[in-house]
């Protein structure tokens, strides 16, 4: 997605002599965590800005929902109003952005505000991820920026390394810790938490909602992934391809098993260039090597780790999430966006053709399968044979148990693919001697 510059229209009213100093003004959609945030690095010191940067940048209005609502010293009650629509429109608006979330109102504002030739700079996974294209198309017809760096892995720049610095990059891979809130529960379980005691502590630190579904399922973790994807490999892909399981079904045994294997549990969006072409997207509970770089970042940070043919690795790390730390990467945008209105240019995202996806059932990698089964002669060699006959190759394996009752067996395998995997689990389900299969974790070296 790497993008040409091209010319637009300068920025309303500023003449060449006034560039240095005339403000960029801002139109915020949005007055939460994030937005009270920019908000607040706004006003603390433009001087500093100015003199950084050579930009000055002045809020000027600020859509919300609750007007009555105190926002603090940084938003003035006569900024605030609850005409969205009013504010992209807006004459002494010069760039807008969104931080409302979610697909309606938010796409119609953007759509308006690129209509009407206003740069926008957005957090909007979601949107991004599954009606980028349109946003795209209506910011490429209007001649202005789209930027939404804030949208992964909150205050990391990972959108522009990967859509500038390493847009020559032959890009291979990119596996990412992009959720805060579950890399928080499953740092909490690798100390010994359950799962409900791990949830309840984010929950109370303010990391999960009450409704935690769109962390612990994995939902926010694919409109990122699907955005990374998309940038890395300069194909489309939206959320509904990026194959997606959950951390709810972990137990304090699988991370018992991982750690005694050499392994950490990591929720990890991967993103794959594979050899024809073709391009996958996942998110999904994963045994990551404990000396892999990816395996040292603990509690609610987020890092994203890239591979490229002439790059090698590279790994960005940081603030996933939270107001001051996504409102920095705002701020970076809304800058790109000021210079380039102060510069008639915009960078201009090209729309890339859809991905062809390769099917989850066809990814390989080598499993954590663990069986609750009895303890009685020939169960071993039942449940061996079940993953034979389907030509998953077993590498490892642990039993404990006492002999007569009921035992658990951890099993490694060799590199086997989903499918193969998935018609063993069938197989071993309908066993006399399996209880349960008590987990299933994909290894990701
Ligand atoms: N809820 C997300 C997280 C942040 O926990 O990382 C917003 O995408």
């Amino acid at each position: 997605m790497a993008g040409s510059r091209r010319r637009s229209s300068t920025l309303a009213g500023m003449t060449p002599e006034g560039h240095a100093s005339a403000p960029v003004r801002v139109g915020l959609l949005g007055c939460g965590n994030v937005g009270g945030a920019l908000a607040e690095v706004l006003a603390e010191d433009p001087e500093g800005l100015f003199a950084r940067t050579g930009l000055r940048l002045e809020l000027t209005r600020v859509a919300v929902r609750n007007t009555a609502k105190a926002r603090g010293p940084s938003v003035p009650e006569h900024l605030l109003t609850s005409d969205a629509a009013a504010v992209v429109t807006a004459d002494d608006v010069d760039v807008v952005v969104e931080l409302i979330g979610g697909i309606e109102p938010a796409r119609s504002l953007i759509l308006d505000a690129l209509k009407a030739g206003k740069p926008v700079v957005t957090g909007n996974k979601e949107l991004v991820a599954d009606l980028g294209d349109e946003l795209f198309q209506a910011a490429a017809a209007a001649g202005v920026d789209l930027l939404f760096e804030a949208a992964v892995a909150g205050g990391i720049p990972i959108v522009r390394p990967l859509r500038e610095s390493l847009a020559g990059e032959r890009l291979t891979r990119v596996m990412g810790i992009v959720n805060g809130t579950t890399n928080y529960i499953l740092t909490k379980m690798e100390a010994g938490e359950s799962y409900g005691e791990a949830l309840a502590e984010a929950q109370s630190l303010g990391y999960a909602e009450r409704d935690p579904t769109a962390d612990v399922e994995g939902f926010d973790a694919s409109a990122k992934a699907a955005i990374i994807a998309t940038l890395a490999f300069g194909q489309k892909v939206v959320g509904g391809d990026v194959a997606r399981e959950g951390i709810s079904g972990l137990t304090p045994a699988d991370f018992a098993f991982a750690r005694r294997m050499g392994f950490v549990v990591k929720l990890l969006a991967v993103a794959e260039c594979h050899g024809d072409g073709s391009v996958s997207a996942r998110v999904h509970p994963s045994l990551v090597a404990a000396d892999h770089p990816l395996a040292s970042v603990r509690d609610s940070f987020n890092a994203v780790f890239v591979e490229g043919e002439a790059v090698g690795q590279l790994m960005f790390f940081g603030r996933g999430a939270g107001g001051r730390p996504t409102a920095s990467a705002v701020l970076g945008d809304l800058l790109d966006a000021a210079h380039s209105l102060r510069g008639g240019a915009c960078g201009r995202l090209p729309q890339p053709g859809r991905a062809r996806i390769r099917p989850f059932e066809d990814l390989a990698s080598p499993y954590y399968v663990s069986l609750l089964v009895r303890d009685q002669p020939g169960v071993l060699a039942t449940v061996a044979g079940a993953f034979g006959r389907n030509g998953v190759s077993i590498r490892s394996m642990e039993q404990e148990g006492a002999p007569g009752g009921d035992a658990r067996i951890d099993f490694i395998t060799h590199t086997a693919t989903e499918r193969d995997v998935q018609a063993t689990l069938t197989e071993l389900r309908e066993l006399e001697v399996v209880d349960a299969i008590g987990g299933l974790i994909r290894v990701v070296a």
